[in-house]
């Protein structure tokens, strides 16, 4: 890898672990001995389940990062939760856009905004998400979905702020199928991304989708790959510590 940028290893867990569960995976990864000087790694549970994370990992370099957020400070928003909740739990990293909650729950472009402005001004780090769909993928659009998802995400927002963000490319089609992108070709798209708006060149970019212990320190070996957003392989100790083994191997490539 031809960067000074320390890979990332992003656990996402979705609707998976319960506040027990989190608290016994947190007690597990505590145990070992992890590469923490080389990688930086973050687990973002369930809402239920941060506020214990956070008290688990009390001294421990894993950061804690939740999946998404509300974009105000607070209001008649049934259902929400907003930064200064999370700030409150010691959260300093937040998933925005990933493609279940746009395909789900119909989060838009200018929410996503929103919630990146928002994030900003809370000193949490968003890390934004975006990436095409099979048919786009197949019809060859896939360039031109992620520029708009990433010209739409930071709209307006200062080329100073923009290079605190991380950014993770998960093509829709990759994920939770077994079936990731090639590096090569996530390279080829991921170094598009830099050139979107400014302030992009020297951010973490992550792929996600389908990223595994034996896949991912090809991708980190990419120049524009830093790391990795992954789902089910983040979800049991030993796989999670293995990523962060193998992503720091990958930067040796
Ligand atoms: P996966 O999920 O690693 O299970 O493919 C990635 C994601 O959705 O962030």
């Amino acid at each position: 890898m031809t960067t000074t940028r320390t890979p990332l290893i992003v656990g996402n867990w979705k609707m998976h672990k319960t506040v027990a569960q989190t608290a016994a995976f947190v007690r597990d990864v505590r145990a070992r001995t992890l590469p923490y000087d080389e990688v930086d790694a973050v687990i973002c549970p369930p809402f239920t389940a941060l506020a214990a994370a956070h008290e688990a990992l009390d001294g421990c370099p894993l950061g804690l990062g939740a999946q998404n957020m509300h974009w105000a400070d607070q209001g008649p928003f049934t259902g929400e939760i907003s930064p200064p909740m999370l700030v409150e739990l010691g959260i300093r990293w937040v998933v925005i856009g990933h493609s279940e909650r746009r395909a789900l729950f119909g989060e838009l472009d200018e929410r996503i905004n929103e919630k990146v402005r928002a994030a900003l001004a809370h000193g949490i780090t968003p890390i934004v998400a975006v990436g095409e769909t099979e048919e786009e993928h197949r019809s060859g659009a896939a360039v031109s979905r992620v520029r708009a998802q990433v010209g739409a995400a930071f709209a307006g927002i200062p080329a100073g702020d923009v290079a605190r963000c991380v950014v993770a490319y998960e093509p829709i089609w990759a994920i939770g199928t077994g079936n990731a992108d090639t590096p090569s070709e996530a390279n080829a798209l991921m170094g598009e991304i830099r050139t979107i708006v400014p302030g992009l060149e020297d951010v973490r970019l992550l792929y996600g989708g389908s990223v595994k212990p034996d896949n991912v320190a090809a991708f980190v070996a990419q120049p524009n790959i830093d790391g990795g957003l992954v789902g089910g392989a983040s979800l049991e100790p030993a796989s999670f510590i293995a990523l962060l083994e193998e992503a720091r191997r990958g930067v040796a490539i």
